[in-house]
């Protein structure tokens, strides 16, 4: 972590501004943040901090997990976890497998339909809730991959192997990442947020537009999607400028009007509480700062994708993504936007002969 990152840091909970504590020689590589709040500590673990809460998952992110396995959300996900050391297909299967045997069709949808009607504060609060007056134990927000092999997400060796793989795709069918890159680098300074590292490849294209002199701040609930973003910047010497949070996007843990440039590369698609993260994204926006978005043109992709061991049909799934406020396309997103100034400035759609259509949207904060 940079020591530049403080500047920005905030609880996500009080949104107190946050310090770093237990300042050794390798402070940023491990040490504590801490806000006001008593319960406001939070872990850099190799490097990387994480601002979520007491006690959560930030090993893996599957973004329906909560709606169905609520309160045992953490216990269940650590038991398979811990039994697959961390592989996240092997995760994924199982946890699939382990939704359909112990709720069946029946009962996601019955979730689903519970979920849709809560008040907001109570649909986030599984991300937003502290645990209050617990002690604080050091080892709860250390994600498994770390204590397995996580550790390798973060090195020099995994950002090349990320970087070679971005090459490829742009030659393939990645055809809108060098435009997506040359916008959100367009100003070459300020500083840039980057919703999703997932895999790296938005990473990858927004770094090789050139940075200049701004700096990089890559987000993701996953602490190894997010420990890519290290790797990178250390194969490409650009440590300096790049750094990495575990977050939320619900809760960005970022200040008020602090940020010039938020860019999302596939973020959206796989996230849910679409409204939610564009509140967030105003919120830390400067006026006139921009939002960079890329998506699939057909929402419904993604939508089938998530429940793809699940027989639903396409009118069941669109269902189920309204309940639970995915991403719904172009037209939804840019009316939502506006509700919260970002006002739609340019747009293309993509469509690569061999993949689907996609569309680079940029909206500017009024
Ligand atoms: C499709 S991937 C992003 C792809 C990536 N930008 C790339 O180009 O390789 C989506 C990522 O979003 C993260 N994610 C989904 N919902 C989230 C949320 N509410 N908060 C933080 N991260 C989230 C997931 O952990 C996953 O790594």
């Amino acid at each position: 972590m940079n020591k530049y990152l403080q500047d920005y840091l905030i609880s996500p909970e009080t949104g107190d501004a946050l310090i770093l504590t237990d300042i050794s020689e390798n402070a940023l590589l491990y040490g504590q943040l801490k806000g006001n709040d008593p319960v406001d500590i939070f872990n850099i673990v190799n490097e990387i901090p994480i601002l979520l809460k007491h006690n959560q998952v930030a090993d893996y992110n599957y973004n329906i997990l909560d709606i169905i396995l609520k309160d045992r959300t953490n216990e269940i996900c650590n038991e398979i976890l811990e039994k697959h050391n961390g592989n996240h297909e092997l995760v994924k299967e199982e946890l699939d497998k382990y939704i359909l045997y112990e709720y069946g069709k029946e009962g996601i949808v019955k979730a689903f339909e519970e979920y849709s009607i809560m008040p907001e504060d109570q649909k986030l609060l599984w991300y937003a809730k502290l645990d209050k007056g617990q002690e604080n134990d050091d080892n709860s927000q250390i994600p498994l991959s770390t204590l397995n092999d996580g550790i390798s997400y973060a090195t020099s060796e995994n950002g090349k192997k990320r970087v070679e793989m971005t090459e490829e795709m742009i030659s393939k069918w990645a055809c809108h990442l060098m435009d997506y890159g040359r916008l959100v680098t367009d100003n070459k300074s300020g500083v840039i947020v980057e919703l999703a590292t997932g895999s790296g490849f938005g990473t990858c294209g927004v770094i090789n537009s050139g940075l200049g002199n701004s700096k990089l701040i890559s987000i993701d609930i996953d602490y190894a999607a997010a420990a890519n973003a290290i790797g990178i910047a250390k194969y490409l010497r650009q440590e300096e400028y790049i750094d990495s949070l575990v977050a939320n996007f619900w809760f960005i843990p970022l200040k008020k009007g602090s940020i010039d440039v938020v860019c999302s590369h596939y973020g959206l698609d796989e996230a849910r509480e679409i409204n939610r993260i564009l509140v967030e994204i105003s919120r830390i926006l400067k006026v006139g700062g921009k939002f960079i978005n890329v998506s699939r043109k057909d929402p419904t992709i993604r939508i089938r994708q998530t429940f793809s061991n699940i027989q639903f049909s396409e009118e069941e799934y669109i269902k189920l993504a309204s309940y639970a406020g995915f991403y719904c396309g172009m037209e939804a997103l840019k009316k939502e936007a506006e509700k919260n100034k970002l006002i739609l400035e340019y747009h293309n759609v993509y469509s690569p002969k061999h993949s689907h259509e996609r569309i680079i949207s940029v909206f500017k904060k009024k």
